[in-house]
């Protein structure tokens, strides 16, 4: 980080006087508009990026929307922040707590951002087939890490209750519940559905999305649909989550077999999908997610994750008149375990290099 000085003169004539008003009122501009105040202050407002050459080839405008710049790295940065400010609003804890969760990661990643800034100890637990990568992260964080064995929310052995028995033992704790409380999804409509909206004034026709506690894609659509019932919403579903047949047909149906995604598929209707407005959903294979995360990478520059890659391979399937919009995070497994099936998917490098030349020529066409 570069340290920047902003004043220093003492002894001022007439003229410098009027450049130190001048001075000054920059200074209140410069705060206003570039100097965010404080870790907190960087969580959402991030860029809606343009992929060009995937746009070109879908035919229809394709925007993401970089949650990857989160200071955690991921979109969960949002719903870490808005679940302990409801808590704090509605005193449920105060500062000097404990924040405990039970993540399958970029909420605990968050959470733990979250809680050095605000000056709260956070304890995570997580299903013990999560990458090794964000329990180191969540441990340099600063955050008390338990993994525990990967069974279904209906066991009271899932990490999800271990955490609310844990919180529930201690003073001054709160199981923040990601996935039942509303906060989460109260916060995505506060912030990631008005900036999809300003950013694109209004010209959106569609949100696609996978969902994990399903807190993003009720929060942006809530939105969105208060401000136009058209903006057609999409849940993107992964093998192995129920939410395709659930969306389709109304039943909890489970598509087969598991994915390499992490964080996103479900099986079972959390609080924060609960009467969302959601219009249809898409099945995204592994397959598919696989080449587009490559395809981002190499045509389009974008190191993002598997989630990522699954939301705009489902977004390019809408094919919608005019513009698609969905949201794009990082994080690493994909790229541990991609080294060993990038042959089997047949997308090389050099598959890249001639795609992307062939799109090439004019990169501004679509828009
Ligand atoms: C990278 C990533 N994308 C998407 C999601 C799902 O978001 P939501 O829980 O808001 O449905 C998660 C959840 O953990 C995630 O880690």
């Amino acid at each position: 980080m570069l340290p920047i000085r902003l004043s220093s003169s003492i002894f001022l004539s007439a003229l410098e006087k009027q450049s130190a008003k001048t001075f000054v009122r920059l200074k209140s501009e410069i705060f206003q508009k570039h100097i965010l105040d404080g870790f907190l202050e960087t969580v959402g407002n991030t860029p809606l990026i343009r992929l060009p050459r995937i746009s070109k080839d879908a035919g229809c405008e394709i925007l993401v929307k970089a949650e990857f710049l989160n200071p955690g790295g991921s979109v969960k940065d949002r719903a870490a922040y808005f679940l302990i400010k409801d808590a704090l609003d509605k005193n449920l804890i105060k500062p000097g707590g404990t924040i405990v969760e039970g993540t399958a990661g970029n909420t605990g990643i968050g959470l733990a951002h979250i809680c050095n800034a605000m000056g709260f100890k956070c304890v995570i637990f997580m299903p013990e087939n999560q990458s090794k990568e964000k329990i180191d992260i969540l441990r340099v964080l600063g955050a008390e890490v338990t993994t525990v064995p990967v069974v279904p929310f209906t066991d009271p052995l899932n990490y999800n209750h271990y955490a609310r028995r844990y919180a529930e033992k201690l003073d001054n704790a709160l199981w923040t519940n990601q996935f039942d409380n509303r906060a989460n999804r109260m916060g995505h409509y506060a912030t990631t559905g008005p900036e999809i909206w300003r950013q694109t004034n209004g010209k959106v026709d569609a949100v696609v999305l996978s969902t994990g506690t399903a807190g993003t894609l009720a929060g942006v659509s809530m939105f969105l649909k208060e401000k136009n019932s058209n903006i057609r919403t999409v849940l993107a579903d992964p093998p192995g989550s129920s939410l395709y047949h659930y969306i389709k047909s109304g039943k909890l149906d489970r598509t087969d077999g598991s994915s390499i995604t992490e964080g996103i598929g479900q099986g079972r209707i959390t609080e924060n999908l609960k009467d969302a407005p959601i219009d249809e959903s898409l099945f995204v294979s592994d397959q598919e997610t696989v080449n587009m995360t490559f395809r981002l990478l190499c045509e389009e520059g974008l190191y993002v994750g598997a989630s990522s890659g699954l939301n705009v391979a489902a977004a390019v399937t809408v094919r919608m008149r005019q513009d698609d919009i969905y949201l794009v995070e990082k994080f690493t497994k994909i790229y541990n375990d991609i080294c060993q099936l990038r042959q089997a998917f047949e997308y090389s490098t050099v598959e890249c290099r001639n795609k992307r030349a062939e799109s090439e020529p004019n990169i501004t066409d679509t828009r």
